[in-house]
């Protein structure tokens, strides 16, 4: 699928192309599963900070089975299940693409949570191990908890030993939330965030994980605790102008969290983060949602609903065409 001009997602259209020939080092792989992230249709709308070229493919993350390799490639075989951080072009039957970078999954993941867990638990992992330094017992707020890079954050703080509140505006959101060991919830529609973060942290919380900006940004702000660490990671509710005197007082940060940037100069480091967060999935430690699966065919509807807060969790496209 793709987009020859950057504007609304219903630009998103479906072409039929011959398959690329393989070059030395590359496997051909059928997609099984490509994640949907928000941001996909950022990229397409031309509202992301970095606008790319045309004509644009999306799909940033696959599964799929190994159906062809190079003969030089001695680390696959045909009829593997791997997971492959494509970059672009995802949303397709097929991709062709380098055997260093298609990973074995195990078995107890899924086709779905196979191709949605990179962005959100890479995201949380860099922001976890680069931006901060998590010690065990700390108290974070996590905002749209349900949505796919607030439930990893919530996934993996919880994995390093944080306590962790979930704020999400549905039951569905806030149950998953649960399930992956938040100790509380905030209903962000009904409750005032900075008055119940207070009362479930016993005064104040260590960390703010914001992926959601707009309103929700100054009150979380204003629920720290002296020292306190706000993570600035996405604006899916506006861009958030922070008061400078509630960063000063009781010596509060605000961190950015900026995982593409870091993925283009540090791709090794990357890859290695892949590997332990797979990992870590493999043993147990990480559980990533079962995501919603839609048909590729129906992926601007994918994307509606996501931007509608219409999904709890993630959503993956699977290669059929209705
Ligand atoms: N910093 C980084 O390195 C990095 C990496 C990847 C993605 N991101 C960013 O992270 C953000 C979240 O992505 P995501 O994949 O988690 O999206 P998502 O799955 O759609 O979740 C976003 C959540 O935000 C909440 N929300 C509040 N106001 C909203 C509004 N006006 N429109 C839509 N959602 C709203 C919703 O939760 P409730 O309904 O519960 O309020 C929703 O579940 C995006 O801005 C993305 O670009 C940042």
């Amino acid at each position: 699928m793709r987009v020859t001009a950057l504007g609304p997602i219903e630009n998103l259209e479906m072409i039929e192309v011959d398959s690329q020939p393989l070059r030395p080092g590359q496997v051909r792989i059928e997609i099984l599963a490509c994640g949907l992230n928000y941001v996909d249709s950022l990229f397409i709308e031309g509202k992301y900070q970095v606008k790319p070229p045309v004509p644009y493919h999306p799909g940033s993350e696959v599964v799929g089975r190994v159906t062809e390799a190079a003969d030089d490639v001695t680390t696959l075989s045909v009829g593997q299940r791997v997971f492959a951080p494509v970059g672009s072009g995802g949303f397709s039957s097929e991709a062709v693409v380098a055997a260093a970078r298609a990973l074995p999954i195990p078995d107890s993941l899924t086709d779905g949570q196979g191709a949605t867990f990179m962005q959100s638990y890479l995201t949380a992992w860099f922001a976890f191990t680069e931006r901060m330094e998590v010690r065990e017992g700390m108290t974070m707020l996590v905002l749209g908890a349900g949505g796919g890079i607030g439930l990893a954050a919530v996934d993996v703080g919880v994995a390093l030993g944080m306590r962790v509140i979930a704020a999400a505006s549905s039951e569905d959101k806030r149950r998953l939330a649960l399930d992956r060991g938040a100790f509380a919830t905030i209903d962000v529609l009904t409750e005032d965030v900075k008055v119940r973060t207070r009362e479930l942290s016993g005064g104040g919380v260590d960390v703010v994980y914001d992926p959601v900006g707009g309103d929700l940004a100054e009150p979380s702000l204003r629920a720290l605790a002296p020292g306190g660490i706000f993570m600035v990671i996405g604006f899916v509710g506006g861009i958030p102008r922070l008061p400078a005197n509630f960063v000063l007082l009781q010596n509060r940060s605000v961190v950015g969290v900026d995982w593409g940037y870091w993925v283009g100069r540090n791709p090794e480091g990357n890859a290695r983060m892949i590997r332990e967060v797979l990992g870590a999935i493999g043993e147990g430690r990480l559980n990533p949602v079962e995501p919603r699966i839609y048909p590729m065919s129906r992926a601007v509807e994918a994307m509606n609903d996501l931007k509608n807060r219409k999904v709890a969790g993630k959503v993956a496209l699977v290669p059929v065409w209705d």
